[in-house]
């Protein structure tokens, strides 16, 4: 989501002439898009902010701007703490990012952070400024790959989560603009799309989404953009376990573009985390989706994502984690300690769990997650699989599965290949992270 937000800001400046840089000491403006998921994220913001106070000192015209999150939450108490804050820019503004830095020039420490309750995302086409977001970044997968938002916002209020204070009320896009908007990405020789929401399983839920204003499900939005000319792979996230319906389980056997690759976060094991949580699913409910979704797909690989330590975590909450672990034996995972998040409803629970505590669980958790993700991946070894290049050097490749493993594949047939290329690899190696393979065939 920030990704896409980033090439957003990007697509938004080049179109007023701005030309992206790698160096943040020659800029004439920095743009820190910033997360406030968990606090560190957010520590990083305000280190990085009081480097940029020197290099200011040194560059009095050079502008700065904070994006995102953070700018969202903190507002003008960051301009307050940080003077030389040029521009402060709220998840629902960055589309005038470029209107906005030109007003802030004349009105240094502007706040532009309103958010509404009903608005609507702008079409922002690609091709409107083929600028920065497309230029100089040689063999980068964004050539073939892109992410196109679908929804923002969130009305689920997880009970340790800041999203739906950051980035506001759910508001889902209209179908003609999703569609139209992945059709001009194909037409540029786009192959891979990712579709972006904070909850995608809740698509067309929330608003009126078709200009006809029929209720439209994300699993029908699926059908829709699948038959779309030129599209190879179609990816999403994310989605919230409570609302995967049959019919979108479904489209992993029905729908041969969508990539048999689901990221289904689970984020505890015990059902009296999960309550606490305000997750509104069961373990028992969370397996049988499991269960259901590889009896449609028996290819699918899993993965989630587990916060540990969440308050009031006992030691045998947190065994039942590592039986779901077990139990479903996920091909990768996200894990996070649990992080106090201001104004969530988790913030004010007194049982928070000591630090150690969290830290010794997140190892165990990592450390076996480690080992499956090793034996996941070495099921893989001995089999063909089609692979997606997205770099190649000499006759060293690397690309991805559609199940959205690494592969680094040795071009023993000394074809010339190109980021976009489609071949078939051999896969005769498996790491934690990724695979190596040669080279079968061209597709
Ligand atoms: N502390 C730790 N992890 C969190 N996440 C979200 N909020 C918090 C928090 N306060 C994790 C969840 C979510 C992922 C994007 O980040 O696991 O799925
Ligand atoms: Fe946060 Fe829950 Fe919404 Fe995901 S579904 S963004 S975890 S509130």
């Amino acid at each position: 989501m920030n990704e896409r937000d980033s090439e957003i800001m990007s697509q938004a400046l080049a179109g007023s002439g701005y030309v992206e840089t790698m160096e943040m000491e020659s800029a004439d403006l920095v743009i820190l898009n910033t997360c406030s998921i968990r606090a560190k994220a957010e520590q990083k913001v305000m280190s990085l902010l009081g480097l940029l106070r020197k290099q200011k000192k040194r560059h009095p015209e050079m502008q700065v701007c904070v994006a995102g999150c953070v700018a969202q939450q903190e507002g003008e108490k960051l301009v307050e703490r940080m003077e030389h804050v040029d521009l402060v820019v709220g998840t629902q503004n960055i589309y005038q990012i470029d209107h906005l830095l030109e007003h802030a020039r004349k009105n240094p420490g502007y706040i532009a952070i309103s958010m509404e309750k009903d608005y609507t995302i702008p079409v922002f086409l690609p091709d409107q400024a083929m600028g920065a977001a497309y230029t100089g970044k040689g063999d980068s997968p964004s050539i073939f790959r892109k992410f196109v938002t679908i929804m923002q916002g969130c009305n689920n209020f997880c009970a340790y989560c800041v999203v739906p204070h950051t980035r506001g009320r759910e508001v889902s896009r209209n179908v003609k603009d999703i569609k139209g908007e992945i059709r001009v990405l194909l037409e540029s020789g786009i192959k891979e799309i990712t579709l972006l929401g904070q909850n995608v399983n809740s698509y067309g839920q929330t608003n009126i989404v078709t200009s006809d204003g029929a209720p439209f499900s994300f699993a029908e939005l699926l059908h829709e953009i699948a038959h779309l000319e030129g599209l190879q792979r179609l990816r999403f996230t994310t989605s919230n376990p409570k609302d995967l319906s049959d019919d979108l389980m479904k489209c992993f056997r029905d729908i041969p573009n969508l990539c048999p690759q689901f990221h289904l976060p689970v984020q505890a094991g015990s059902d009296k985390v999960l309550k606490r949580m305000n997750r509104k699913y069961s373990i028992a409910r969370y397996l049988e989706l499991v269960e259901q979704l590889r009896e449609y797909c028996p290819d699918i690989a899993l993965s989630t994502d587990i916060i540990v330590g969440f308050p009031g975590e006992t030691d045998k909450d947190f065994e039942e984690t590592m039986g779901v672990l077990e139990r479903v034996r996920y091909h990768g995972s996200f894990s996070f300690k649990y992080s106090d998040r201001p104004g969530t409803a988790a913030e004010k629970f007194n049982d928070k769990v000591d630090e150690n505590v969290k830290k010794e669980r997140l190892m165990r958790f990592q450390d076996r997650q480690d080992e499956i993700s090793l034996d996941r991946n070495r099921e893989y070894v001995g089999t063909i699989r089609e692979v997606l290049v997205e770099s190649a050097s000499g006759k060293a490749l690397k690309g991805r599965t559609v199940t959205n493993h690494i592969v680094h594949v040795d071009d023993t047939l000394g074809r010339i290949l190109r980021p976009g290329d489609l071949v078939d690899a051999e896969i005769y190696h498996a790491g934690q992270h990724s695979l190596k393979g040669k080279l079968a065939r061209m597709k």
